[in-house]
């Protein structure tokens, strides 16, 4: 089974879904914030505040690396992972890319008084969104599947990115056996003649 990766920006419900994903379809998940926390032994905040965002990237990149290496898994991304055309390639390769869309003025509902992401810090909030959602929409383009989570609930999204999912799966193995039943009635045809 491919990995099931969740991209968007900050607040549109990656981790949520993720656990509930990882809950209802019985796979393991793993949150590149969370690894690249493990891994520098502090949080993002003050990997941001004692070395900056550049050396956040780059944990940032070792871990979708070794996330990549998963099958059958949940991925969830930070906001940024898309900066990075080799982070999206990498994911790609290893499973199917949902991006998790939600409009900015949801965003800023969901991220009112969050104070864990430094990105945001700064001037006010809906500027900040809207600057940074437009920077990036070329990059969250860049996706097998789009969920406009706007007006869903967590428990909404991850029905239909779990219905999405397992249609792509089993379109793919429709896809082999297919394949397979025409090379055996083509292998019988070549034996009975
Ligand atoms: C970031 C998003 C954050 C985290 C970091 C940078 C971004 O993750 O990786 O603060 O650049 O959008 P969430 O999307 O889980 O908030």
């Amino acid at each position: 089974m491919r990995n099931i990766v969740l991209t968007g920006f900050m607040g549109s419900g990656k981790s949520t879904v993720g656990r509930l994903l990882a809950d209802r379809l019985g796979m393991r998940l793993f949150d590149t914030d969370a690894e690249v926390e493990r891994m520098a032994g502090m949080s993002i905040p003050e990997i941001f505040e004692r070395y900056g965002e550049e050396r956040f990237r780059e944990l940032e990149h070792r871990v979708v690396h070794a996330a990549s290496e998963l099958r059958g898994c949940v991925i969830v991304t930070g906001g940024g992972v898309v900066l990075n055309p080799e982070n999206v390639a990498l994911l790609r390769r290893s499973g199917v890319i949902f991006y998790l869309h939600a409009e900015p003025e949801e965003i800023c509902r969901r991220l009112s008084g969050d104070t864990g992401r430094p990105l945001l810090r700064g001037g006010r909030l809906e500027e900040r969104v809207r600057e940074l959602m437009r920077q990036r929409a070329e990059r969250y383009a860049d996706h097998d599947f789009m969920v406009d989570t706007t007006r869903m609930s967590p428990e909404q999204v991850a029905e239909r990115v779990a219905e999405l999912y397992l249609q792509a799966e089993n379109l793919l193995r429709w896809g082999t056996e297919g394949q397979r039943e025409e090379e055996g009635d083509r292998d019988g045809a070549d034996r009975d003649t």
